[in-house]
Formats: C-alpha cells, sequence, structure tokens
C-alpha cells in the first residue's frame, strides 16, 4: 500500500510500529540480561500484528485466555517465554497451557491449583506452577492497586501456609510466585521504592514459607499519561537501580528466571484512534461537536476521562497520510479557543468524547486524533453497541502503511446470531427444557 494513502474512512486505528519497537527496547534495557524476561500482556491489545512487532523484538508473551494464548503461539513466540495470569481460567485455556508446555500458569486459587496439577500430570508438561500472590504490603504511585488490600486477585497471604501444606500434601511442586501489585505507575521514585518493597519481601518468602524459588514474575505497572500534567515514565532515571535490585534478588533467591509483565507501556503510546466531526450544533449554552466514533470504539478514553473530568489528549489535524497520524506528538499548551462538547454516535448521552474541549475552531469534516489509545481501547469497549462495528485498523511501519484490521461488516456481525431461529421451517440446537436452579 502506498505511504500516501489518503485518509480511509473513519473512525479507524492507528499504530507506530516504530513506537511499539522503542518501547520494547526502553523496557529490555531495564531488565537482567539472560534472566529477566519481558510478557507482552495481550490483554491490553491482542492485535497479531502489534504481537509479531513485540515478539521479534524479543519480547514474550502473558495470556489470560485461549484466544490470547492462540495469538501468541501463531506469532511464533517460543513457548518457554508465555506465561498465563488471570483470576479465572478455562478448562480449555488449561489444557492449552499444558498441552504446549507454555512456561508457567501462576495460579489464583486452590481449584485452579488442583485442576493444573492434574492436567500437567496427565499430559506429562513440564509448565511450571507459580502461585499468585497478594501481599501485605503497601504499594503506592499507581492508579489501580491490585495486591496489599482486598481483592479477587491472587491468594491472600494469610491463606499461603494453607495452600502450601496442601501442596506438599498432593505433591505438588510449586515453582515460585507471582505478584501484580499495582498498574500505570508514572513517577519513577514510586516505581523504585514499589519494586524495593517488592524484591524485600519476595527474597523473604524462602524463610517465612519454607518455599525454594526457581521461578519468580515480579509483574510491572509501568505506566502511560493519559491526562494533560501527567509526566512520561522516565524509565532510564531508574534503569541503573532496577537492575541492581534485580541482581540482588536473583543472589539471595538463586531464582533462575524473573518475569515483568507489560502491556499499556508497550502499545498505548503507539495507538491513536481517528474520528471526524460530523455535524456541529448549539443546544442551550453547549456547543455539540458530533463525532463518528466514540464510546464504541474507545471505552477507556471516554468513561475514565468522564470519571477524572479531564479529557484524553485530542488533536485536530489536518491529515495528509497515516504515517503522520502515526507519529503525531501529543499536544502541548492548551490553546485558547472555542469550547466545544465531543460526543460520539451512540443514542446516550454518556457517549462524550471531551466535555469543555477547547480547540481552535472546528468544522463538519474535520478529523481528530484520540491519543494513547494503543492500549485497552478497542478491545475494551462495546463495539457492537448499536451495530457500529469494530473499526478499521492500520499500522504504519515506516515504509509502508498495512491494514491490520478490518472494519466489521454487516455480514460479520450477524454470523453471531443464529438468523431464523425461531421460524418453522429453520433447524437449529433446541433445548427441550432449561434447569431452573
Ligand atoms: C496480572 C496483570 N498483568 C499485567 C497487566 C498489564 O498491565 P499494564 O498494561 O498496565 O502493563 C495487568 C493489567 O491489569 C494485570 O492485571
Amino acid at each position: 500500500m502506498s505511504q500516501q494513502l489518503s485518509v480511509p474512512q473513519t473512525p479507524f486505528y492507528v499504530y507506530s510500529q516504530s513506537t511499539i519497537q522503542h518501547q520494547c527496547q526502553r523496557l529490555k534495557r531495564a531488565v537482567l540480561p539472560d534472566v529477566s524476561t519481558v510478557l507482552y500482556s495481550l490483554k491490553a491489545n491482542p492485535n497479531p500484528a502489534l504481537v509479531n512487532t513485540i515478539v521479534e523484538e524479543g519480547m514474550g508473551c502473558d495470556v489470560s485466555s485461549a484466544f490470547e494464548l492462540d495469538v501468541a503461539l501463531s506469532s511464533g513466540v517460543n513457548p518457554k517465554n508465555i506465561g498465563c495470569v488471570g483470576p479465572y481460567k478455562s478448562t480449555r485455556l488449561l489444557m492449552m497451557c499444558v498441552k504446549n508446555n507454555i512456561a508457567f500458569v501462576a495460579v489464583e486459587s486452590i481449584e485452579e491449583l488442583l485442576e493444573l496439577a492434574a492436567l500437567r500430570k496427565e499430559h506429562q508438561s513440564d509448565t511450571a506452577i507459580l502461585l499468585r500472590l497478594n501481599p501485605d504490603i503497601d504499594i503506592s504511585g499507581g492508579s489501580m492497586k491490585m495486591g496489599g488490600a482486598a481483592s479477587q486477585f491472587g491468594i491472600a497471604e494469610s491463606d499461603l501456609e494453607g495452600v502450601l501444606s496442601l501442596a506438599r500434601e498432593r505433591q505438588i511442586h510449586i515453582h515460585g510466585v507471582h505478584v501484580y501489585a499495582t498498574t500505570r505507575v508514572l513517577d519513577p521514585d514510586s516505581f523504585l521504592t514499589n519494586f524495593s518493597s517488592l524484591c524485600e519481601y519476595l527474597a523473604a518468602i524462602p524463610e517465612r514459607f519454607g518455599l525454594k524459588l526457581e521461578w519468580l514474575n515480579v509483574g510491572g505497572g509501568f505506566g502511560i499519561p493519559y491526562y494533560k500534567g501527567e509526566q512520561f515514565l522516565r524509565l532510564e532515571a531508574i534503569q541503573e537501580e532496577l537492575l541492581n535490585l534485580q541482581h540482588a534478588l536473583v543472589k539471595k533467591t538463586g531464582v533462575r528466571r524473573l518475569f515483568f509483565e507489560s502491556g499499556r507501556f508497550l502499545v498505548g503510546e503507539a495507538g491513536k484512534a481517528v474520528v471526524q466531526v460530523k455535524s456541529i450544533k448549539q443546544s442551550m449554552n453547549k456547543t455539540y461537536a458530533i463525532c463518528d466514533g466514540g464510546y464504541n470504539l474507545f471505552h477507556g478514553a471516554t468513561a475514565f476521562a468522564n470519571l477524572m473530568r479531564k479529557p484524553y489528549f485530542i488533536s485536530k489535524v489536518d491529515p495528509e497520510n497515516l504515517n503522520i497520524l502515526s507519529e503525531l506528538p501529543l499536544p502541548g499548551r492548551d490553546v485558547n479557543g472555542e469550547v466545544y462538547t465531543l460526543v460520539g454516535p451512540l443514542c446516550t448521552p454518556s457517549d462524550i468524547i471531551a466535555d469543555k474541549y477547547v480547540s481552535e475552531p472546528l468544522s463538519v469534516g474535520d478529523y481528530l486524533v484520540i491519543h494513547q489509545v494503543g492500549a485497552y481501547a478497542i478491545t475494551s469497549s462495546p463495539g457492537l453497541f448499536i451495530g457500529h462495528g469494530f473499526p478499521a485498523e492500520y499500522m504504519a511501519t515506516g515504509t509502508d502503511i498495512v491494514q491490520i484490521g478490518k472494519q466489521d461488516s454487516i455480514e460479520e456481525m450477524k454470523r453471531r446470531y443464529v438468523i431464523g431461529a425461531k421460524r418453522k421451517d429453520h433447524q437449529s440446537d433446541t433445548y427441550s427444557q432449561l434447569a431452573v436452579v
């Protein structure tokens, strides 16, 4: 496809491959060579073109569903660089993990431990078993606490002894532990403080709980900014100390492998959504700009922005080609201009992209770019709502622009349904009764 591709039908996503590669290289420099592996968390964005790019940079994969594991395996990543994490894992997923001998599964409950152990034995698999812990330590500085507080994630520290004695009783070998305590940390000092507390905590586990650690998954939390005034995580400022802490942890515990997980840091900045202003209208004292994409396409950007009463980074652009869009820098200082309420196409008043968005005057046909939406955007949005379907996705590779995702057609959307199921002549699965509990 030519680099001078005119702007495709909006709405669409465009990703910068070089930004993803750059982020991978930054993270790789912060982890211990030959010991630490960064796993890309496919939950952030499982688009195979992004996963392939990341795997080519030497990263592994962190998966939470059978679909994600399938995408990871198709990328050609070494199964010994795949880990499986998540509060619920289906039997199908656990089966795929053991059959493909992936590196580890981090179990989060006794039920999962017993099921995994049985499947491992049945399939003679060497997939390691890690216990995901919810430690009693204070982790701060992130946007979401996922450890050190009441949570559905992991095994509470107070239950650990019980779980370990059950494992001993059943002769289930535990290879190590996993802690994912927080996410989206932007302040380098907080990151370092958290990581240092975590290392201290992990180093004490063998003595406190009589568990020999062979492998450790130390999580992540590498953040990216979403709102004006937030900083980029300056990883380089703490790189040296991070390496020292990893080195000391390996020395103290004797672990052979350390895993990190990262989603948004690797792909979040690389992705931009592009929408077009379709109409502008005045209602009382407000000026509404109605766009062809909204929370159906980048739900997090609208929901969290409205919750925080701060819009995401948005730029009005005069696009010439997709490469320019994909490399567009974040908008800087506030411009003086007119105040708009930017909304999407959904029939709900909550489809607000940005309230009080200050911009130079907007006109119908203008393109708007929503920044920082490469992660937790397209796949965590209700794309089927009102039948708009999921939008096309493109990746700018520097030399080429490749389409990496298709706009849903009506036919594709209909494929989910059993069309004509109520018609007399239609043969479909029927159930004579449904059990009522
Ligand atoms: C267990 C686990 N690992 C990795 C991630 C990825 O986080 P992030 O995209 O912030 O790097 C998450 C995010 O919620 C998570 O829960």
